[in-house]
């Protein structure tokens, strides 16, 4: 892989302040690995904290609501987000569709709100176990993909894009090289059709989905992976930089 590689650890629903160490240890730890691009995505309560400990690595949220403000308890919007330090939201991972029952159109609209607020959005596709044995990964995945990517000039400069198999998140079983490879070809096209080649070329496609130290190096060098976002592997600084040195590995010298 010849582009910087983006490695993204997602925190999803752990860590208080005890867990600050580790982000100051991927930080500093950042600074000897540059040909790698390393972000982290901690729960919201953290943001703050991490962004003021952070000299290298990019700070984002998980999710935002899509409206500016008012009465939605339990919310923050992507101003917040931003105003805490974020430069990068998660939208659409598989947790909040299925967990929040957060449909396609929601996530449009939340992917709009965070590009105005002028943050830069992850956003998130997957097919399930039966879907895929359906033979219909594909069409499910792009269809996600229409749905909630938006109709925008600078897309390159505001997007990323992770596939996520629901079947491989959290579960040891990383997706096939081969399988990974198909898909992200199909993300591509799609992602030509819809902005461009210019701009598509700027759109990294990252994989997630039981990334380690151990499968990243192949995972990094399947061709359209421009990175990994990470979740379990990206709670402790001694596994999240094993993923990171791999990427480092994969760059073309
Ligand atoms: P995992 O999670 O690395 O623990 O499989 C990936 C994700 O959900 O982003």
């Amino acid at each position: 892989m010849a582009e910087r590689p983006y490695i993204v650890g997602n925190w999803k629903m752990n860590g208080t302040r005890a867990m600050l160490s580790e982000a100051r240890a991927i930080d500093r730890a950042a600074q000897r690995y540059m040909k790698v691009e390393v972000a982290l995505a901690p729960p919201a309560t953290l943001i703050h904290a991490v962004h003021r400990e952070a000299e290298q690595i990019g700070i984002g949220a998980q999710d935002c609501h899509p409206g500016e403000a008012g009465a939605h308890t339990g919310d923050v919007s992507a101003a917040m987000i931003a105003d805490a330090g974020a430069k990068f939201v998660i939208l659409g991972h598989s947790e909040r569709r299925q967990g929040h029952g957060e449909s396609d159109a929601l996530i449009a609209d939340k992917v709009q709100s965070a590009i105005a607020a002028g943050l830069r959005v992850i956003l998130c596709c997957g097919e399930n176990a039966e879907t895929r044995d359906a033979g219909k990964a594909e069409e499910f995945v792009l269809g996600q993909l229409r749905a909630a990517l938006p109709k925008i000039e600078d897309a390159g400069d505001r997007l990323t894009v992770a596939y996520e198999p629901i079947w491989a998140i959290g579960t040891g079983r990383a997706a096939k090289p081969s399988d990974i490879e198909a898909m992200h070809g199909a993300i591509r096209e799609l992602l030509d059709e819809m902005y461009g080649e210019a701009e598509s070329a700027k759109i990294r496609i990252l994989y997630g989905g039981s990334v380690d130290s151990k499968n990243a190096p192949t995972i990094l060098a399947v061709p359209e992976v421009g990175g990994a976002l990470v979740g379990g592997a990206s709670l402790t600084a001694e596994k999240f930089l094993g993923i990171v040195v791999g990427g480092s590995e994969t760059v073309e010298a």
